[in-house]
């Protein structure tokens, strides 16, 4: 004959000292189980009295491992908690950065921005208006070529410098205009080490009452004094374009020797930054200015052969390959 008060303390115990919710189903069984002492003798029950002391004593039993079940159960989950520590500082997914050429362009907003131009973005499909008559292009210049353009139609091209903006800024404005901008340009010129038929310019333009050359000047000196550093000077050539008379092609000291020579600047002591002058009456006219009460003045550079010497990146068709080993180089 079993005893039944001690069945029942001796399962409490064991529910008690299983430590898991896994190490409670062995005393669930045997206590609880098919072919536990309490399930035969409820098989076996002959009187309705013993049937419901032993009924009693299994609900009495399924309530105690329940509730044990459900305190562990809920330690479990405590354990896991503390485990996942959310306060740790966590894997840092790789971050990006912008491109080399992308951050000469913001730095060279910047300048212009301090200088209280505005950035204007103009379109790279463009007609031969803006591209050529409107500068004030001959029909005869070699650069309207087919062969040195990309054209689109007979009207239309892909830019081949930014002076294209100086047209669409001035048809659409009266001055005082003083904008800068950036953007791509198109040549059909063969990749190599210091050419790509795709690169970048920034133009700028200003157009005042009495704007001279020296105001030219000035504005180059301080724009490659902050782009270069305070020693830097600057050396401006005659030269020659349809647009602008007259026209100069400016240098900069070389940044490495500061001019004495060295291998860098090939021991001239300068680099060639671009192209500038005084605006030509003619171009004023073409957009409906007066060129006796305006004057102004416009220049263009090339960045991507300046980025190049200051990131000292050897061949600038490397700025294109997107070869991460080189672009990690610059973040
Ligand atoms: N557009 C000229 C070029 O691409 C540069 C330039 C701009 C020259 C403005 C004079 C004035 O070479």
């Amino acid at each position: 004959m079993t005893d039944w008060n001690a069945y029942l303390d001796e399962a409490r115990r064991a529910f008690e000292a299983a430590a898991s919710t896994a190490e409670l189903d062995e005393p669930r069984v045997r206590y609880l189980g098919r072919r536990s002492e309490l399930k035969q003798a409820l098989r076996n029950v002959r009187d309705r009295e013993t049937g419901q002391t032993l009924n009693a004593l299994r609900e009495r039993l399924e309530t105690l491992v329940a509730d044990r079940e459900t305190a562990l159960d809920q330690a479990e989950r405590a354990r896991l908690d503390e485990t996942l520590d959310v306060t740790l500082p966590g894997e840092r997914p790789p971050r990006g950065h912008l491109h080399p050429l992308t951050q000469i362009i913001r730095e060279v907003e910047d300048i212009f921005l301090g200088l209280g131009y505005e950035i204007v973005d103009s379109r790279e499909v463009e007609t031969v208006w803006h591209n050529f008559d409107a500068l004030n292009q001959p029909l005869t210049h070699p650069s309207r070529s087919h062969r040195d353009t990309f054209y689109v139609d007979d009207e239309t091209l892909l830019r081949t410098h930014t002076s294209t903006a100086q047209i669409r800024v001035m048809e659409k404005r009266q001055p005082p205009i003083y904008i800068a901008t950036p953007g791509r340009v198109y040549r059909r010129d063969t990749p190599s080490p210091r050419s790509t038929p795709n690169f970048h310019q920034v133009e700028a333009l200003a157009v005042d009452r009495g704007i001279t050359l020296a105001d030219l000047k000035g504005t180059l000196i301080h724009f490659v004094r902050a782009m270069f550093g305070p020693d830097r000077e600057v050396r401006i050539r005659t030269s020659f374009f349809p647009f602008t008379e007259p026209s100069v092609e400016f240098d900069v000291s070389c940044f490495l020797c500061g001019g004495e020579g060295c291998v860098f600047c090939k021991y001239s002591g300068w680099f060639e930054m671009g192209g500038a002058g005084v605006v030509d009456p003619a171009v004023f006219e073409n957009v409906g200015y007066d060129p006796e009460e305006w004057s102004g003045f416009a220049w263009g550079l090339g960045l991507d052969r300046i980025a190049a010497q200051r990131l000292g990146v050897p061949d600038i068709r490397m700025f294109w390959e997107n070869d991460l080993r080189l672009l990690r180089q610059f973040g």
